[in-house]
């Protein structure tokens, strides 16, 4: 099984971090524009092998995709991260055009991959992916809502003093501060609702804190978080590789689930062997499927711009 994670920036060194140490695959390739940028990082995680225990080959490559053939799992994390202040939405102009050429290259030698996306802005970035690579839609896959939710559970665990893994609950839509939904009427301790638990009016407040948690730590940080979003993308690598069928937010091409098509958003989806496998239609209320039309159009704006660059 060979892995590759492009982008040797922070989120991808993590990602591939967590790759390795998971023992996902038995060759690890790390491809970064930079000269030098991911042999340096490759050569530095394979340092800690012996301290953490894997056996994971990692190689790094200064932008020879010949290096990266035959993958069976890509991640995407190349492009330029937000700096205090910004949107996501405001990369598009940076981030298409570098997607675009890696979604090519990594087709030309690894046209069975699947591939999972984390630039930004993350939606349009996959929908991107899709049109770039004509790959079956499965096996496109973008990685913010599994970030999202997994905030969201920080979000609720902090007022529940609670462990975040007792906690189920997922964020759909878009991965903008803006667009996304943190489904609070959904989310369970266990199998009570959180809701039983908590005022609306702290409700709000989490919710709220929730959709600009990356603003927040891009804030505090100076530049965008990494330590989740790179383990959001390992956590999907994994349940790619074992076949877990397990539950993920993702943003995933909609061919009429949750009333969208032509675009890609977040929604519930299994994730196993074949990429997302299946979308898990949750009820939402007329609020929640209104604020879900809302973000597609918000997100079908920024797809347009693609037209435009
Ligand atoms: C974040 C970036 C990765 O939300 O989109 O931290």
């Amino acid at each position: 099984m060979k892995i590759t994670v492009v982008g040797a920036g922070a989120v991808g060194a993590t990602c591939a971090d967590n790759i390795a140490r998971k023992e996902l695959a038995s060759e690890l390739v790390l491809l970064d524009i930079k000269e030098g940028l991911a042999e340096g990082k490759a050569q530095d995680m394979m340092q800690t092998a012996t301290l953490l225990g894997f056996d994971t080959k990692i190689t790094g490559s200064t932008n020879d995709y010949a290096k990266t053939a035959g993958s069976s799992v890509v991640v995407i994390t190349s492009g330029i991260p937000r700096k205090p202040g910004m949107t996501r939405e405001e990369l598009i102009g940076t981030n298409a055009g570098i997607v675009k050429t890696v979604s090519e290259n990594i087709l030309k030698h690894s046209p069975d991959a699947i591939i999972i996306v984390i630039s930004n802005p993350m939606d349009t970035m996959t929908y991107l992916a899709l049109q770039a690579t004509g790959l079956p839609k499965n096996r496109i896959i973008g990685m913010g809502g599994t970030l999202d939710s997994s905030r969201f559970k920080y979000q609720l665990s902090q007022h529940l003093e609670c462990s975040p893994s007792d906690l189920n609950a997922v964020v759909i839509g878009g991965h903008g501060d803006t667009t996304m939904i943190p489904l609070i009427r959904h989310a369970t301790w266990n199998s009570a609702p959180v809701t039983d638990f908590i005022s609306a009016e702290k409700q709000d407040a989490i919710v709220k804190a929730t959709m600009v948690g990356g603003a927040t730590l891009t804030a505090l940080i100076g530049t965008s978080a990494w330590y989740a979003p790179g383990a959001a993308g390992a956590a999907l690598v994994e349940a790619i590789v074992r076949d877990e069928k397990k539950l993920f937010t993702c943003c995933v091409a909609l061919d009429g689930e949750y009333g969208q098509k032509d675009i890609c958003l977040g929604v519930p989806v299994t994730i196993g062997k074949d990429g997302w496998e299946k979308i898990l239609d949750f009820k939402l209320n007329d609020t929640e499927q209104a604020a879900f039309n809302k973000s597609a159009d918000a997100v079908r704006a920024m797809n347009d711009v693609l037209k435009t660059l």
